[in-house]
């Protein structure tokens, strides 16, 4: 990538003094950039999207710097200064965000000083405040309307169409690797009524995330408040419970997303309370009754979701998620389908806590 034609053409003034590699970057490159204008010097993040994931990145540039304004917008109009608590992205003179050279994708954006993310949190305050940032992102988007969004990736959390893909795969069979799941898959069926509940159900369609991880989130390195949530490439219209299942059943899973030992997969009801306590404080009073009781069901549809896409994955040969030995994604699929069932057996308690907050 060409700096200097990249700060030319978002306006970034000043010379070059350093450009390096951030991040683990599993989807997109991420850089930090600094920049000298006379004698001030101004940090920036510069990042290849994706293309080959994301079809379009100028539409998608285009939801990214909607939402972004929308939420500052929101915070200048509340007398809070938006500048830790929302990204922003620089625009060329056109209102373009997006950058292309040589048929790669950039975007850039100012970098939040003295934040950090983190990868697994473990305290009860932690979850609260990643709970309270995916609440606080759902309640000031709650008044853009969501349909004039593009659809990054269309049929994301469409779990009817992920499960039919799983039948298929079932049936065609490339790798001749149903035998071996046969017991296992029947569970699919078993539970295809509850995992496409949200799918089915008329909820209101806001503005979501969807990829509502962790460390996706940036937090203040001295105060430990949350800043900002990141990562914003899969803004799509959705129901909250998607956001909120992915998020739980990421963040408050006792063990590791591919851990082989089923038995002992579960969803630490602790860390779920703490979660949902931080959300729902900061959704406020946004939430229609039947978002809030669609919450608990939606860890389960994630997780059975999720499940059933790797074990799509595996079936089909491996093709999407990337696999560190010969039936790993034949494991993650069985340790979130663990996941499913052990949240299912929970869903009246997760309930109970969600009505009591
Ligand atoms: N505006 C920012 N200010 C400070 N650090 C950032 C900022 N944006 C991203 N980062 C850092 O870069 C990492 C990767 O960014 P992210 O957008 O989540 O990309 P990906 O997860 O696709 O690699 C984040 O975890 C965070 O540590
Ligand atoms: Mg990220």
């Amino acid at each position: 990538m060409n700096a200097s034609k990249l700060c030319s053409y978002f306006g970034v003034k000043g010379d070059i003094v350093s450009l390096k590699q951030i991040g683990n970057g599993h989807i997109n490159g991420t850089y930090r950039l600094i920049v000298d204008d006379n004698g001030r010097e101004t940090v920036y993040v510069v990042q290849r999207i994706n293309h080959y994931v994301f079809s379009d990145p100028v539409r998608l540039m285009e939801n990214v710097g909607r939402v972004t304004e929308h939420i500052r917008n929101r915070y200048i109009s509340a007398g809070v200064s938006p500048e830790r608590l929302v990204l922003e992205f620089m625009s060329s003179s056109d209102g373009s965000c997006c950058f292309i050279d040589n048929g790669e994708y950039f975007r850039c954006y100012r970098f939040i000083d003295g934040s950090v993310t983190y990868e697994l949190p473990d305290t009860p305050k932690l979850l609260e405040s990643i709970g309270g940032a995916f609440g606080n992102f759902h309640r000031l988007l709650s008044d853009f309307d969501s349909s004039t969004l593009y659809e990054t990736i269309p049929d994301f959390h469409n779990t009817a169409k992920r499960l039919d893909a799983l039948f298929e795969a079932l049936e065609k069979d490339p790798y001749g690797r149903a035998a071996e799941i046969k017991s296992e898959c029947a569970a699919y069926r078993e539970e295809a009524e509850l995992a496409t509940s949200i799918c089915r159900a008329s909820l209101p369609i806001r503005v979501t995330h969807n990829d509502a991880k962790c460390n996706n989130v940036l937090f203040d390195e001295k105060s430990g408040e949350a800043l900002a949530v990141i990562d914003l490439d899969t803004v799509m219209p959705g129901p909250v419970a998607h956001d909120f299942g992915d998020a739980v059943r990421s963040a408050c899973n006792n063990r590791e997303e591919d851990d082989p030992d089923y038995a002992a997969v579960a969803l630490d009801v602790d860390k779920f309370k703490a979660f949902a306590k931080g959300y729902i404080a900061k959704a406020g009073d946004f939430l229609e009754k039947e978002e809030r009781e669609s919450l608990a069901v939606g860890v389960f549809v994630l997780a059975a979701e999720l499940s059933a896409r790797f074990m799509t994955d595996y079936i089909n040969g491996d093709r999407y998620f990337a696999k560190n030995y010969g039936n790993h994604n034949m494991v993650r699929a069985l340790s979130q389908l663990a996941l499913a069932k052990d949240i299912k057996s929970k869903l009246p308690e997760m309930e109970r806590i969600i009505r009591g907050l």
